[in-house]
């Protein structure tokens, strides 16, 4: 091994408009939600990342803004997403090493990604250190990181609903056949959540409230086997505009995320009607495959079944499929004929 070599380290990372996850060396090193706060006067000065950057969202003062680079899977705003990147990079490695390692990149992308926004993904990572930067497409990471074999002539659908979008491919012979995203994911579940508490019980409650009560009570059916207790949640009572606690039953949420559930079915009817026959002859036998942070919905692999009637998979651990994918493509970057540059 020469000196060039033992200094470039490589590194495999889902950009995601919710979550962005970095593996280094075999491991996740970094799991942090796309999210920095900024210096308001100055935005080249980051003051928080990740988790820290969180805490303030929605408690800001006219000091700090945190912004969220990604939206809708693509990158919106150039200079905080080159900052994200460059720090999480640098969480990595918390003492500064004498030499600055060179970086050798596999990073995902939304498959639907344009010219010039490439070039904004490829251009934040050089910026942020990268030397070499290699992408995939999001769909095929999943699929890797899935464990699917991808390189067979058998066709798989892979569903993705992560924070912005949700992706439904049907993948086979190391390409994407075909490929529909809808804007309709966590996000929007969270959306669907603040719009039913402060419709049904007058109560204004902020993002990081309804994503708990989604995480802890959110479901896509109304009779689950397994159903989780009731939540207590805080909020501003819209009449009076003092603060109320209101018990949540799983049953309103999942009357509240009914309709975006509804339209992610009917995309996924529309995406196997336009399936080639055979390849969704394979889907058919095979079933299909739930990733992103979404598939954590309760009783969705079910509602999915009972709707499309095939059989559901839920991928290992959701939140990760994507970054395992990109870290087996990072080992296999150069044999991989799906690996662009
Ligand atoms: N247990 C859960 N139940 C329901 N939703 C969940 C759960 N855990 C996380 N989520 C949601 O999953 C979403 C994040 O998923 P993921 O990390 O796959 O998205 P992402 O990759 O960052 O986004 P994208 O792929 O759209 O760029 C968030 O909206 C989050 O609220
Ligand atoms: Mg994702």
């Amino acid at each position: 091994m020469g000196m060039f070599s033992f200094f470039t380290q490589e590194i495999a990372m889902d950009l995601g408009t919710a979550n962005t996850l970095i593996i280094h060396g075999d491991e996740i090193v970094v799991n942090e939600p796309s999210i920095v706060a900024l210096n308001r006067n100055n935005l080249k000065e980051v003051l928080a990342v990740g988790k820290k950057a969180l805490l303030m969202h929605e408690k800001t003062h006219e000091s700090i803004r945190t912004v969220r680079p990604l939206k809708d899977g693509v990158i919106a705003d150039f200079n905080a997403a080159e900052i994200m990147i460059r720090e999480m990079i640098k969480m990595i490695y918390p003492k500064k090493p004498l030499i600055p390692p060179s970086w050798r990149m596999v990073i995902c992308i939304p498959s639907s990604i344009t010219e010039v926004e490439k070039r904004a993904v490829r251009d934040s990572a050089e910026q942020a250190g990268a030397k070499e930067v290699y992408m995939i497409h999001e769909p095929m990471a999943a699929a890797l990181g899935i464990g699917i074999d991808v390189e067979e002539p058998v066709g798989n659908m892979i569903i993705d609903i992560g924070g912005g979008t949700t992706g439904i491919t049907v993948i086979a012979l190391a390409g994407i056949v075909c490929d529909q995203s809808i804007r309709i994911a966590g996000d929007e579940f969270t959306m669907d959540i603040m719009e039913a508490l402060r419709r049904y019980h007058s109560l204004l409650i902020g993002e990081r409230t309804a994503e708990q009560i989604k995480i802890h009570v959110g479901a896509a059916m109304k009779d689950l086997d397994a159903p989780p207790e009731d939540m207590a949640v805080n909020g501003r009572d819209l009449v009076t505009g003092i603060p109320k606690q209101i018990m949540v039953t799983y049953q309103e949420i999942a009357e509240a995320l009914d309709k975006s559930i509804f339209k992610i079915e009917e995309a996924i009817l529309k995406a196997l009607e336009t399936t080639p026959p055979e390849l969704a002859a394979d889907i058919y036998r095979r079933g299909l495959y739930l990733t992103g942070g979404g598939a954590l919905l309760r009783g969705l692999d079910k509602r999915l079944s009972a709707k499309i009637k095939l059989p559901v998979h839920i991928a290992e651990d959701p939140l990760k499929s994507v970054v395992r994918g990109t870290g087996l493509a990072l080992k296999n970057y150069q044999h991989y004929p799906f690996i662009m540059k």
